[in-house]
């Protein structure tokens, strides 16, 4: 297919009211969790994105049907029978590993493909390692695969995470549930699509307690006593938290519904104190702005720290407010290339190490740019919306993986924002 990309015209404009889809990071995960329902497992508000796609595919390549109906997905994992994962699907998207956990609780054994994903770092999967291992699961790495055996079964442990790792954290708790005993993890991760991922599994018949906080108990039940269930996708913070941003951009205001506002507080305290006018319901968030943007300091943490997902699109607002702001990576390594795209329209942004010195500027200018991962490809087109002059985005395909109908979207809320062909264009 041809090459498309995002045309955008700059003429600050973002306002309205949003529907914010279901949870990238959610979705995926719960997919992967079906694998232990040995029959149809039927999960709503499931994204229209590319990554939900590879997931389907990964599942589909195991031998599972996967239909999908708007936004609801039906999995019938009952003809499952080979547990492994072919390097074409998991090397196009990292949260492949997500099946790892699953697979072994339900087969004993997997053979999963080294992940691959965004280039935001090194991405290592160790801590996924020690912490199955610690339920009594033997790894070989043979010839790029990943091969998982539990030559005496699984049984619970106490694992304490170096680093609360949201991947490693859920694939314990779906290997976990199905061992034998309990299982304690300390340090685990705390945001909010584990606690999803445990509201299903419970709905499964797993016994899961504590998700959501840094200590999560699982009591092992049988394979056997895990059935299907229904479930319906938390909505996705980060989402949100993008077009909440585009609102403080822009001065709104924009109102993104369809997410609990707990999820986003520390993002909501960091705008308010950028000088933006915050109100928040049950399942909605409104932001607008009247006056200039305050610079602010950031530093990127675990939930409910900062999350490293909404930096680039915070570094954004950093670029265009009054004054010196820093903002701090500490989450993934080598997840400042946005920077240097901000930096072709006219932000003034200095890397050192793990720090970005943003120094505000007064206007940003419309330039070819690329979306150089999913989130910064996000909140460049925000930079464009903002910006004089004509913007257009290559390498949107990063966009697709996570947000879905990302111009749609912003056209309903007053953008000037189009896809196209990026052949068909005059080259400028
Ligand atoms: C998930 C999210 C991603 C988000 C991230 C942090 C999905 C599909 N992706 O990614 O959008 O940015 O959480 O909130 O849910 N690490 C290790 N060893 C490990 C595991 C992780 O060194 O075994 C490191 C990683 O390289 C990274 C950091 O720990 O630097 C955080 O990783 P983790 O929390 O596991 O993130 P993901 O689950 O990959």
């Amino acid at each position: 297919m041809a090459e498309e990309i995002i045309i955008v015209q700059g003429n600050g404009t973002l306002e309205g009211e949003v529907a914010v889809s279901g949870a990238k990071n959610s979705a995926l995960k719960l997919m992967a969790a079906s694998l232990l329902g040995q029959g149809e497992t039927v999960i709503h508000n499931v994204p229209r994105i590319s990554d939900i796609d590879i997931m389907g595919e990964v599942l589909a390549c195991l031998g599972a049907r996967v239909e999908r109906s708007g936004h609801t997905l039906a999995v019938d994992t009952a003809q499952v029978a080979r547990c492994e994962t072919p390097y074409e699907l998991v090397s196009k998207m990292r949260a492949s590993i997500a099946v790892l956990g699953p697979l072994i609780g339900r087969f004993g054994q997997a053979r999963v493909a080294m992940p691959g994903g965004c280039q935001i770092g090194a991405r290592k999967i160790d801590m996924h390692l020690v912490g199955l291992e610690a339920l009594g699961v033997h790894f070989d790495v043979d010839h790029g695969f990943l091969e998982a055996t539990t030559p005496k079964g699984l049984h619970g442990a106490n694992v304490t995470l170096e680093f609360p790792s949201v991947g490693a954290t859920e694939n314990l708790l779906m290997a976990a549930v199905v061992a034998e005993g309990r299982t304690l993890v300390e340090n685990a991760a705390r945001e909010p699509e584990i606690e999803d991922l445990a509201r299903m599994l419970s709905a499964m018949g797993a016994r899961v307690q504590g998700a959501g906080t840094s200590t999560i108990e699982v009591e092992g039940v049988p394979l056997s006593s895990l059935h299907p269930c229904e479930h319906t996708t938390v909505g996705d913070r980060i989402e949100a938290g993008t077009f909440l941003a585009g609102g403080a951009l822009m001065g709104g205001p924009v109102t993104a519904r369809g997410i609990d506002p707990a999820f986003l507080r520390m993002a909501l305290m960091k705008l308010e104190a950028m000088g933006c006018n915050v109100d928040a319901g049950d399942d909605w968030v409104t932001v607008g702005r009247t006056r200039p943007l305050d610079p602010i300091d950031i530093q990127t943490l675990p939930h409910p720290g900062f999350p490293t997902d909404l930096q680039a699109q915070f570094m954004l607002l950093a670029a265009r407010a009054e004054g010196n702001s820093v903002i701090t990576e500490n989450v993934f390594e080598n997840r400042f290339m946005f920077a240097a795209e901000l930096g072709r329209m006219g932000a003034d942004i200095t890397i050192e190490g793990h720090h970005a010195l943003v120094r505000g500027v007064p206007r940003l200018q419309g330039a070819p740019v690329s979306a150089t991962d999913l989130r910064a490809g996000a909140a460049i087109v925000l930079a464009g919306i903002s910006a004089e002059g004509e913007t257009r985005v290559h390498h949107i395909e990063h966009i697709d993986r996570g947000y879905e109908d990302y111009v749609g979207k912003l056209v309903a809320l007053g953008a000037d924002v189009r896809r196209a062909p990026a052949d068909a264009l005059p080259s400028r």
